[in-house]
């Protein structure tokens, strides 16, 4: 999809369809730029459908040969006093799926002046590409039929501006187009098969970003022996019930002028099946997202080259399968991760935590970085509190916290943050080594694991986002179709971009 700026009349765009946004209860004057006759029209659409301009409002009009588009489509944007990027961006993605079914592939956006003073011009225009190529992600490898031919892909977005943005609209395009590029990327590695994305496959990926990043960025895989060597025993204990080898996976970018280090580490269980306490049907079926948070880095370093953001940035990957047979981890099992602390394993499905038990003890050791920010789709626990569209995020250093709450706001990701209770720092104690994989009871799942994960880090500044429920969309939504979200992409290169 390609976005154009165009500063003149907006019934002289020339497009397929002509998209005009308009405020509830300020229809007329947020349609002021257009001719008499175009107008009265509108207004006969308006009255006949009522219309009125809330965030639920749409209406697909002819455009009765009265300007070039053959279709015009208003979309309500609701009240401007509540007016947020949220709300912006899901407008922009219900607007271009009604474009979609309306066979447009040219299409023009109407940018209303005021729309943009909100919240700067540069943002606005970010924040319709990345909500545009976002809405338009459709994964179709695999349908061979008919509903692949009648795809007609949206080619161009013609966004209406005054000449006074033009080079702050620039910008954001080029932000917006970086950033939903990434995301799309992270969508496609969680939606294809498990069969492929193994953890060789994964490996592969992160050598292909290094190879396509001009020397920018550099990848390293440490095969078993390795990742023995490297004292790594929980990581190695998840992954020895399967076939699949593991893969222990190291990206690495610098700017010259960075400000920080920072490691971005993701859960990378290809496939989770709970292991020798395996899970049920129903609960394996999407349990190829469980590389969720290894696609969010892969798509996070597959955008840094052209980013560039002031940091040097590491992430890591602790790819395998947690697979049932005959050489799988066993209840009782006892492992000891990097650091020296021991894990009693009494559930082999809480996995993701022995993983990233070794992937953090390894960064602080190895890397002495000055922030660690991991995220996993680790508790269904945290689904249950949060629900399908919010992150949980934990951490140890209130600044790192409020930086990535802010980051969350830009993006339009939605993160919440709940609280390492040391009170409950006693469900995680073991009776014969230093702790547990699971907690004692039933309640606070998400918190018991972020307080496994926190053994781990020493002092080291440190986020947690548990994004089980934000990582994999159950069914469409405006901005995402059914499957993986690409969730965290851009929250932290927005986080980068802020340092
Ligand atoms: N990968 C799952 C968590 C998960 C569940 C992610 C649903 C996305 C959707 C994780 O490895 C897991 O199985 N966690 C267990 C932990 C329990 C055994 C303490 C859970 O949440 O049930
Ligand atoms: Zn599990
Ligand atoms: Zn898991």
């Amino acid at each position: 999809m390609k976005f154009t700026l165009k500063v003149t009349k907006p019934e002289l765009l020339n497009t397929d369809i002509l998209c005009l946004f308009v405020w509830e209860n300020e229809i007329k004057r947020s349609l002021l730029p257009l001719p008499k006759n175009i107008l009265t029209h509108i207004e006969e659409g308006i009255n006949a459908e009522d219309f009125k301009g809330s965030k639920n409002d749409f209406i697909v009009l002819s455009s009765k040969g009265l300007i070039s588009s053959y279709k015009l489509i208003l979309a309500g944007l609701g009240k401007k006093s509540d007016f947020n990027l949220g709300i912006l961006m899901e407008q922009i993605a219900k607007t271009i799926r009604k474009v979609r079914e309306n066979k447009g592939v040219k299409i023009g956006l109407v940018f209303v002046s005021d729309w943009s003073d909100i919240m700067g011009t540069q943002r606005t225009a970010q924040a319709i590409v990345e909500a545009s190529n976002l809405a338009a992600y459709q994964f179709m490898k695999y349908k061979s039929g008919e509903e692949s031919k009648n795809l007609r892909p949206i080619e161009e977005v013609i966004i209406n501006i005054h000449p006074a943005g033009l080079a702050a609209a620039e910008q954001g395009i080029y932000l917006g187009r970086i950033m939903s590029r990434a995301t799309n990327y992270s969508r496609d590695l969680v939606n294809e098969p498990p069969r492929l994305t193994t953890p060789a496959f994964l490996a592969d990926e992160a050598l292909k970003i290094a190879k396509n990043s001009s020397g920018t960025i550099k990848a390293a895989v440490l095969e078993e022996d390795e990742i023995e060597k490297a004292g790594m025993e929980a990581f190695l204990g998840v992954s020895r019930g399967s076939d699949e080898l593991p893969k222990f996976i190291i990206l690495r970018y610098k700017n010259p002028h960075a400000k920080k280090k920072i490691v971005v580490a993701g859960k990378g269980i290809t496939f989770d099946t709970g292991g020798l306490s395996l899970k049920s049907p129903e609960h394996m079926e999407t349990m190829k997202l469980d590389m969720a948070g290894a696609a969010s880095v892969l798509g996070i370093f597959s955008a840094l080259a052209e980013l560039k953001p002031s940091v040097e940035a590491v992430g890591m990957i602790a790819a395998c399968e947690n697979m049932p047979s005959g050489k799988a981890l066993k209840p009782g099992d006892i492992l000891r991760a990097v650091n020296g602390k021991t894990i009693e394993v009494l559930n082999t499905d809480a996995e993701g935590r022995l993983t990233l038990a070794d992937v953090l003890s390894y960064a602080v050791k190895k890397e002495k970085p000055d922030e660690i920010i991991d995220l996993a789709t680790l508790t269904g626990a945290c689904m249950i509190a949060l629900g399908q569209d919010i992150a949980g995020i934990f951490g140890n250093n209130e600044n790192l916290l409020t930086q990535l709450e802010k980051s969350a706001k830009e993006s339009g990701e939605k993160i919440w943050r709940l609280p390492l209770e040391k009170g409950y720092k006693d469900l995680i104690k073991s009776h014969i080594a230093d702790v547990k994989n699971i907690g004692t009871g039933k309640y606070a799942g998400a918190i018991t694991a972020a307080l496994f994960l926190e053994e781990f880090i020493n002092k080291t500044s440190w986020a947690h986002l548990d994004i089980a429920g934000p990582a994999y969309m159950e069914k469409d939504t405006p901005i995402n179709p059914k499957g993986g979200a690409g969730f965290g992409v851009r929250l932290i290169l927005h986080y980068f971009n802020s340092i």
